[in-house]
């Protein structure tokens, strides 16, 4: 069997928790592959609500394998925590394996995430605080601490002690804050070195061995294609790729093995924290999404940005990531608007009309959304189990984000659990 990507067809929180829950019944392995505890994905089985940050939301469902991938970078009290809190709950959580390569959070990349976004002000990214940009840096200027190094003292001790020479002149000389003591940060990570131990492998021969052997593997992006550092809309991104790409790179699977890539995509749009968000609603219409769609961030409870749905953005997700199946949220949420524009396209300060994401970041931070308004409806959705039994501005309205997407949609939500849900074509 194949390996199946899942992933964000917007700015983060379409609902790729429910999503990934709905497929975990016929999947073996659920691997994240990248970002960290900035994500927050809810899963709600039986009325029982679920908040996963760093765990794949297939940890949920017995017998699934989950795998924090290489492409992750973990806050260790908070894995620990978040399986202290499921084992509580009665969720096995023994099955978990941890990537040997996966990077590490330290309390130095969490203070320094707060301190740069306090000295960028008005201009800050509005981050989630945890740590993920700087860790993120630190991989990339190779002076990062990956789990693997728990396990040689020596060399951990050497290599917090080398990032933090650095870092202690830049908190102490230009933000003004006390310098971070390395043994203290050593001693805390070592602390955890003993429990995690067994946890950890090489994850991405496990996952080519387990395609091998003809086991499902599904790959759970953490935040949304317009947050990818590569893709999104740059500086006010995430640190990561949350694209298929970074499927690939934050598992170790090739790129041949992957035969779906599923995009979720929330029937209106949100975004959390700063960044350009063209279909944005500042009056009675967003507030009322907010309200409905109950938008409140799961990982930091900040109030999300609410708007239209944005096709131009979707469209572009579809491109960027390949895109073989739709998975359509929160079209219940929707009820109850007389009219639902829908963003087809951009103008530009110049007067052109743009069907595609423009080239610039200036551009993009100047359009306006051109809209075509679809008739609402009234009645309650959360019942539906079939696209006939929506009404017919909400089956017209589902064909026009279709066609507009230019992917076939396999499943529409119609509630946060479990079973409602609108199956369309099977996903696995
Ligand atoms: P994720 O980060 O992509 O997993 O999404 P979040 O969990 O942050 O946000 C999605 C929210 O919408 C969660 O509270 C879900 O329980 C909820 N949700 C998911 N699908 C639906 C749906 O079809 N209808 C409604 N009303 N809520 C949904
Ligand atoms: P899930 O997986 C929504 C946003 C933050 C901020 C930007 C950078 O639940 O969809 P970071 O802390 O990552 O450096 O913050 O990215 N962000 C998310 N927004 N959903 C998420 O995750 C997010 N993860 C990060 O709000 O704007
Ligand atoms: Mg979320």
């Amino acid at each position: 069997m194949p390996a199946i990507v899942l992933l964000g067809a917007q700015w983060g929180d379409e609902g790729k928790g429910k999503a990934t829950d709905l497929l975990a019944e016929r999947i073996d392995y659920c691997v994240r592959f990248n970002g960290g505890n900035n994500a927050g994905h809810t899963i709600v089985i039986d009325g029982e609500t679920y908040a996963m940050h760093l765990l794949p939301s297939g940890v949920l469902t017995p017998g699934v394998v989950p795998v924090i991938g290489n492409g992750v970078v973990i806050d260790l009290g908070v894995l620990f925590d978040e399986i202290d809190l499921l084992t509580a709950r009665g969720i096995d959580t023994s099955r978990l394996v941890v990537s040997a390569n996966a990077h590490v959070i330290t309390a130095y990349h969490r203070v320094i995430d707060k301190v740069t976004e306090r000295f960028l002000g008005k201009a800050r990214i509005g981050t989630t605080g945890r740590g993920i940009g700087p860790a993120y840096a630190d991989k990339m200027s190779r002076v990062g601490v990956r789990v693997q190094d728990l396990f040689d003292e020596k060399i951990l001790r050497q290599k917090i002690e080398g990032a933090l020479d650095q870092k202690n002149q830049l908190l102490v000389k230009v933000y003004n804050r006390r310098a971070i003591d390395p043994t203290a940060v050593a001693d805390e990570l070592l602390g955890y070195a003993d429990r995690l131990r067994p946890m950890v492998a090489d994850t991405a021969a496990l996952l080519n061995d387990a395609l091998d052997h003809h086991k499902t593997v599904l790959l759970e992006a953490g935040q949304g294609t317009l947050l990818d550092v590569d893709h999104g809309t740059y500086p006010f991104v995430t640190s990561s790729n949350a694209t298929a790409g970074g499927a690939c790179t934050g598992s170790g699977i090739g790129p041949t093995r992957i035969d779906r890539v599923i995009a979720v995509a929330k029937a209106y749009t949100t975004r959390v924290g700063s960044g350009p968000f063209p279909t944005e609603l500042h009056d009675g219409d967003g507030e009322k999404l907010r309200r409905i769609g109950a938008e409140f961030g799961v990982t930091t409870g900040r109030p999300r940005r609410c708007g239209w749905y944005d096709a131009v953005a979707v469209r572009y997700a579809m491109r960027i990531n390949g895109v073989t199946d739709v998975v359509l949220t929160k079209l219940d949420v929707l009820s109850h608007f007389e009219r639902i524009p829908v963003c087809v396209a951009y103008r530009l300060p110049d007067g052109r009309t743009v069907e595609e994401m423009p080239m610039t970041q200036t551009e993009l931070h100047h359009v306006e959304p051109v809209y075509e308004e679809l008739p609402g409806w009234q009645e309650d959705l959360s019942a539906a189990r079939s696209l006939e039994d929506l009404p017919k501005n909400a089956q017209r309205y589902v064909e026009f984000l279709q066609e507009l997407a230019g992917v076939p949609f396999s499943v529409i939500g119609v509630g946060p659990g479990r079973d409602q849900t609108i199956q369309l074509k099977a996903l696995v």
